[in-house]
């Protein structure tokens, strides 16, 4: 016998697969997925990064071999970082705007062997700097200057535009580089490249594994590396939206969060304020601690993936930024 005066029966809707797909409301897709990609200097083989399982720094020939799997998963587009040799870093990230630097190959290599993967560049210089942040030092070397930093990252964006990117990506935050990038890019005649703003980027303890990858942080040792005086404090919400406008006026074309799963909030603020497409970047150290617990048992890795991704996208992302990119792919054939 059932009690007549029990409310809207909700487990009506969750009886059975069939039943769950039907009024399933969010859903990973393959093209909502960009694969970021670490390139590496040199032959051999790929160079595994030890905190990031399946995650490598590979060879041009490898990234190439690597980017064509991703596209004929489904991704779309990959996010290329490049690993600088120690011996080619200065203070000043003068590699950067070298034009036979290794990111700018590896852009010509990657739209050469693959005209439609849409290749997403870096814009930032702790690749290149020697102290690991991602502009140049003022006179003192106490701060990071904002407005040199900026003049240097407009010619950045525009070599590799010049060079094939499809989506210039700055990640350095400093105020007013949005504005600069589109106003270079437009004067070159880069008018169609769009600009992927890391406009909520958090100075996040996430990001070890990526700075392991790319020898920003050892290079720049701990006192040195501290990005607060450039990166969002992790404790403000009111300070994004402000940063998020900002690039918005500035002509950015799609605002990122990052990291995504701690800030999941900032999305879905973000979704509410804005009617340009958002990504986000779930980052090393978020890809990482799964990978840990699942390699200590605790944790079904598949199951809190694909849980993860699912919660960043109905926080309100368009598209996600993840090194679990191909193997989600390969579940959702
Ligand atoms: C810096 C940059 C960082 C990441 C991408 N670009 C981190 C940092 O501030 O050192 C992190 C990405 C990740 O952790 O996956 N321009």
């Amino acid at each position: 016998m059932s009690t007549p005066s029990i409310p809207p029966r909700l487990r009506r809707l969750r009886r059975s697969q069939s039943v769950r797909g039907l009024v399933q409301e969010t859903r990973l897709r393959v093209e909502d997925l960009i694969l970021p990609l670490f390139v590496r200097e040199g032959s051999g083989d790929a160079e595994p990064v030890a905190s990031m399982p399946g995650v490598s720094r590979h060879t041009l020939e490898g990234l190439v071999a690597q980017a064509r799997a991703a596209h004929e998963l489904g991704i779309a587009a990959v996010a290329l970082f490049p690993v600088t040799p120690a011996r080619r870093k200065d203070p000043r990230g003068r590699e950067a705007l070298n034009s036979k630097g290794l990111a700018l190959r590896a852009v010509r290599a990657l739209k050469k062997a693959l005209p439609d993967l849409v290749v997403i560049t870096d814009v930032a210089l702790d690749p290149y700097t020697r102290h690991g942040h991602d502009g140049v030092l003022d006179k003192r070397g106490r701060d990071v200057d904002n407005d040199a930093t900026v003049a240097i990252l407009a010619k950045m964006a525009v070599l590799q535009a010049e060079a094939g990117a499809d989506w210039v990506a700055p990640s350095d935050m400093m105020d007013g580089r949005v504005r600069a990038i589109r106003e270079a890019l437009d004067k070159a005649g880069h008018t169609q490249v769009a600009i992927l703003s890391y406009a909520a980027k958090f100075a996040s303890a996430y990001y070890g594994p990526f700075r392991e990858a790319v020898g920003s942080g050892e290079a720049a040792g701990k006192t040195y590396l501290d990005k607060r005086t450039y990166q969002l404090n992790p404790a403000n919400a009111r300070e994004a939206a402000r940063e998020a406008a900002l690039d918005a006026q500035e002509g950015a074309d799609i605002l990122m969060v990052k990291p995504a799963g701690a800030y999941l909030d900032i999305l879905h603020a973000l979704r509410a304020r804005t009617t340009l497409p958002l990504a986000a970047y779930q980052v090393s150290g978020e890809y990482a601690q799964l990978h840990a617990a699942a390699r200590l048992g605790w944790l079904n890795l598949e199951a809190t993936r694909d849980e993860a991704l699912l919660s960043i996208k109905r926080a309100g992302a368009d598209l996600i930024l993840t090194y679990f990119a191909m193997d989600v792919a390969r579940t959702l054939r």
